[in-house]
This record gives C-alpha cells, structure tokens and sequence, in this order.
C-alpha cells in the first residue's frame, strides 16, 4: 500500500506533491508527508492524517522546484507524524519516500547498521541508513543507492533526494507499482499515472529491480548492477476528469451510478461487427485447452469469483473453482491436469492474489487476469488479460468494477461454450443492455433505497444478508458493502445455514436483508425469512418482479436469470452507501482500509 510522488521541475512542487498525494489517497491515508529541496536544504512536512491535515503543516513561505511525498498505510510502525514519510539519514543529506515492505529490515539493522539510532519504527527507515553508510565507504550516491537495494529483501518503490545534488531523484522499484512521467524540462514519479495526469500523460514503465536518475531533462533507467537500459514511454488512456468527483458527493456514488455506462463499454469492447461476443484467440484457445478452470482474488472480487464459478460452469459446462487468494497456497487443491488461473483483480496490484500468481507461473500453469488497470502487476506477469474497462474506480469500496468483473467474466463463459460447440441460448449483449437499462432504473431509486437505509440502519449495531443460489454470493458482498462503509456488523449467510447456530444471534428488531431472484429458490429463501421474523427480526425483502410478494420492500426489474447479479448488488450498494451518510461515516474512505492491499 502507501503511494509516492516525486517532481523535478521549473514550478514550486509543494501543490504539485500535494495535489499528486490526493490522488493517490485510496491507496492509504493514515498519515503524509511531503520533501522540498532548494538552496538552502530539505524542508521536510508531514502529518498524521488525510493529505488535508498535511496541507495546514506545510509551509508556504518554503519552494523548491525538486520534491517527494508520500501517502502512507501503516504496516511496520503505528500511525504517527514520526512514523510518517518521509524519512531521513542521521545527517539528513539523504531523504526517503518508500510504497512495499523490506521483508529483511530487522537483520539489515543488526548486520550493517547497529550503532545508529533509529528515529522510527519503520522497515524504511534502514533504507536510508544504509544508503548514508554505503557513501561512507567511497562510492557514489548511484552506486550507494544500488548497492542498498541489491541488500532489501521484499517490495518497494522508493524515491530518494540527495541534498548536495538537489537537482535529481533517485527512484527503484521492486513489485510495487511505479511509473516515471515526461515532460517538457520536468519529469515526475509516481506509484499510479492518475496522481500526475496533471503534469503529463507520457510514462515509463519500471521493471523489478531497476533504478532511474531523474533530473529536469533526462531519466536514466539502470539495471542494480549499473547497465543502462533503454525502455520506451506509453501515453496513459486517462482522462483527468474521470479521477475527478465532478458534482457528486462522493466517489461512491458517481461510481455507482456510472455501472450502466461501462456495461455498455463492455458491450462494445468485446462484441464483433456482427453482434457476437468475441475475446481474444489466445484466452478462447487457454479457456478450451482447460480441463479445470482454477479463480483466485480477493474480497470483493472473489464474490464477482463466485458468481464467475456459476456462469462458466453453467454456460461452458467447464469445472471451477474459486478460492481466497490469501488462503490457497497453505489449503492448495489437488491441481488438475491441464488448469487455467484467472485472476480477478480490480487493482490488479493485490499482493495475496499476486502470490499465488508467481507460485502457480513456476508450476507452469497457464494465467489470465481480469482486470480493471491493464499495465498493473497481475496483468504484466499473467499470460493473458481481459480488461474490466470500468474507469478509475476511486472510492475504496468496489461498486463498478464487481459488476464489470462479472459481466465479462459472463462473456468469458459465452465465448468458451461458443468455441466448444455448445448451444448457447443465452444472447449475453443482448442480456447484458437489458442489465444496463435496468441498472439505471434502479439507480433512479436513490430515495426509495435511502429510505430503507434509514429505517433499517440507521441505529443498528448488526445486520445479516442472506439469499440462496446466486442471491448468496451477491448477499456476501452486501455485507462487505455494508460493513466496510459504515461499520455495522454485517454478515451474509446462505438462507438455509442461519438456522445452524447463527440464527442464535437473531434478536428483537435485527434487521435481516433477504434476497429474492431466483425462482428455484424462492419459496425456501421466503420461508427463511419467516422463520428469522418469528423471533424477532425486522425483514426487508430484495426480490425481483415477477418472484415478489405484496409486501416486499423494494422490487428489482426482470433481467435473465444468469445476470441477476449484476442487478441485484445495486441496492445493497445505495443501501450501504445511504446507511455511512446517516451514521456520519467516511464513504469514500473508511478507517484502516486501502484500495490497493500490496502487502500480504
Ligand atoms: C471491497 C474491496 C476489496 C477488494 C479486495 C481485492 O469493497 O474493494 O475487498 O475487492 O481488496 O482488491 P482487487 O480487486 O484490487 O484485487
């Protein structure tokens, strides 16, 4: 987690930093810190907080046209302005921002740094230490800075000022994102392109274990063992105002209400002239090849896996199964013969889900990662991607980039059974602008769905979702919603689980989210709703048109039975949204989360 900036230019880079750091808030926000360099030295500025506590420290009375910042998630070290980046060598020539874990800091400290005194309780820390002690021995401040990394066991993209030589930034990378951004007589760092969209769209990318030397007017990117390579730049696909909030209040919402717009991208991305849904040979060849189709991610994305499990199963007739990135390597199944890995990722950066990825490259298994961000770390190292093309998502909650996830992973299924001869019933672009109309019905019911936040959320400390079939899945993600956004304990439970142990939990008044799509399993879904209301919950039934009963709470419009998903999230995600906004809650950014989880 944490994200870094840095700028070498003609303009003050403290706004630049500044502005550059609230873009890349999602990725942690405990605390920040930002490093100008002029004449007279590094004026260093950092906070606990959100980039806004940072700005009232910062002092404007200081420019420098060189600087660093970084916004932090804590790992080693709790919340604090002294454990904030940036940090500094003992005689503060050497300053540091660091995004990654060193995996080895503690032996570093032990073998190469006992006599010094630390000043944090930061891994980050003995990079900078160690850098002041390998110029000690004679050697350049590049070949100090190599010298270092090739000792750091573990992820980091680092930035680093040298304040006898103010007019340069050393960056290296290792599995943690970074780009270098070009201009015209500046040049800039970051851990994502959005942060400095403002200053160029031209990027470079790095690899694991390189270092660049980025001054005014040339970045040299260099093997650690000193080789110049050459590399070229992409122009990132960004445009600035889809990272803005625009008139929303939130980040939340607009994504919300922007999930008809990129199914209908989604439409248009992988449909062919004709109208028939086509993805790439490659991916067609791996999905067929395939004796078992092995998904793995993380949170909400494992519950776009889930429902994914149930449309290529029950489309292509291919065997999944889908597993919490985190937890397969120590529960590894027995793997088929002929697997195919797809990953699904939002961020495409998950350090859990990337785990397994390196793991199952050198069994030699074969990997697709679905994707929202094609250039990010699970997207290089797969064999294959399909983009989610959802657009930025920025609030850290997941709203579009689920229902994109399990609208291609739709397609995926349709193009498998199509390539293996299988009658496919099933018109998916034709379902899927059905999806895209209904979706925006439903988030025309903004008030109706406030209204069930307030009367059902607004006081309670716990809530439980439950549904069957694929009402399940989509309930596990409701309470995901619910809890991650406003902090009500919330749980989603098969219907017919409840009632063994947890219906204990059952009391006067709790509110229980019952989900009513699927008509094979209506009755029984309906049935556990009656058995939570006789002892004393307070029901409110999802259901859709055509399955609802008089006195259901909020009817959902007919789609076809295999995308009910898509639909059916939508108002647990205004729900969830409504329910933070009436609790005072931070929607967009809830305490101790991050949007991208680079640490494992
Ligand atoms: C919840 C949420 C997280 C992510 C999870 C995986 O709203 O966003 O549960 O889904 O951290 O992240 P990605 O999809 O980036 O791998």
């Amino acid at each position: 987690m944490c994200g870094i900036v840095g700028y070498v230019g003609k303009e003050d880079a403290k706004e630049i930093l500044l502005k550059g750091l609230e873009k890349l808030e999602y990725r942690g926000y405990d605390s920040a810190g930002i490093a100008i360099v002029n004449d007279e030295g590094v004026h260093l500025f950092k906070e606990k907080g959100r980039i806004a506590q940072l700005r009232e420290v910062v002092d404007q009375n200081e420019a420098g046209t060189v600087g660093i910042g970084h916004t932090r998630w804590a790992t080693h070290g709790a919340p604090s302005r002294v454990n904030a980046h940036p940090h500094q060598s003992t005689s503060h020539r050497f300053t540091i921002v660091h995004n990654g874990v060193i995996e080895n800091y503690e032996e570093i400290q032990k073998e190469y740094l006992a006599d010094v005194e630390f000043v944090s309780e930061t891994d980050t820390e003995v990079i900078v230490q160690l850098v002041e002690r390998s110029m000690g021995e004679g050697n350049s401040v590049e070949r100090a800075f190599r010298q270092t990394l090739s000792l750091l066991k573990g992820s980091y993209a680092i930035a680093l000022l040298d304040e006898t030589d103010p007019d340069k930034i050393y960056v290296g990378k290792n599995k943690s994102p970074l780009l270098v951004g070009l201009g015209d007589g500046v040049n800039v760092v970051a851990s994502d392109a959005m942060a400095m969209l403002n200053v160029t769209n031209e990027f470079v990318e790095l690899m694991d274990k390189e270092i660049v030397i980025v001054t005014r007017d040339s970045v040299t990117i260099k093997n650690l063992a000193g080789v110049t390579v050459a590399r070229d730049s992409f122009i990132a696909e960004l445009d600035a105002s889809d990272i803005e909030k625009g008139t929303y209040p939130h980040y939340m919402l607009k994504e919300i209400d922007e999930q008809p717009l990129v199914i209908r991208n989604i439409i248009s991305k992988y449909q062919d002239e004709n109208g028939e849904v086509t993805l790439d040979d490659e991916i067609r060849h791996a999905m067929n090849a395939a004796d078992r189709i092995y998904i793995i991610a993380a949170g909400t994305s494992y519950h776009a896996g889930l429902v994914g499990k149930q449309l290529i199963e029950t489309i292509a007739k291919k065997p999944v199964e889908t597993h919490i990135a985190s937890e397969f390597l120590y529960n590894m199944p027995l793997i088929s013969n002929n697997p195919l890995f797809i990953f699904i990722s939002q961020s495409g950066e998950t350090a859990d889900s990337r785990g397994v990825l390196v793991n199952v490259k050198k069994l030699g298994h074969p990997a697709l990662t679905i994707t929202n961000v094609p250039g990010s770390t699970l997207s290089r190292e797969a064999d294959f991607t399909l983009h989610t093309v959802a657009g930025p998502e920025i609030a850290v909650a997941s709203t579009k980039a689920y229902t994109a996830q399990m609208a291609v992973l739709a397609l995926l299924a349709v193009d498998t059974a199509k390539a293996q001869g299988i009658a496919v019933e099933f018109d998916a672009i034709k379902e899927l602008s059905i999806v895209a109309t209904v979706m925006e019905a439903l988030c025309d019911q903004k008030e109706a769905l406030e209204k069930v936040a307030r009367d059902y959320l607004s006081t309670t400390r716990n809530c439980f979702f439950i549904g069957r079939a694929s009402d399940y899945y989509v309930g596990l993600e409701g309470a995901l919603k619910l809890k991650e956004i406003s902090y009500i304990q919330a749980e989603g439970f098969a219907g017919g689980e409840l009632k063994h142990g947890t219906i204990a939990l059952i009391e006067e008044g709790t509110p229980v989210i019952a989900l009513a799509t699927q008509e094979h399993v209506n009755l029984s879904i309906r049935g556990n709703v009656k058995e939570v209301a006789a002892r004393g919950a307070n029901p409110c039934i999802i259901s859709l048109e055509g399955l609802n009963s008089e006195n259901d709470q909020f009817i959902i419009p007919k789609v076809h039975d295999y995308l009910t998903p898509l639909v059916a999230v939508i108002p647990l995600q205004l729900i969830a949204y409504y329910a933070s906004l009436h609790r005072g809650c931070d929607v967009d950014k809830p305490r101790n989360l991050a949007k991208s989880v680079t640490v494992e």
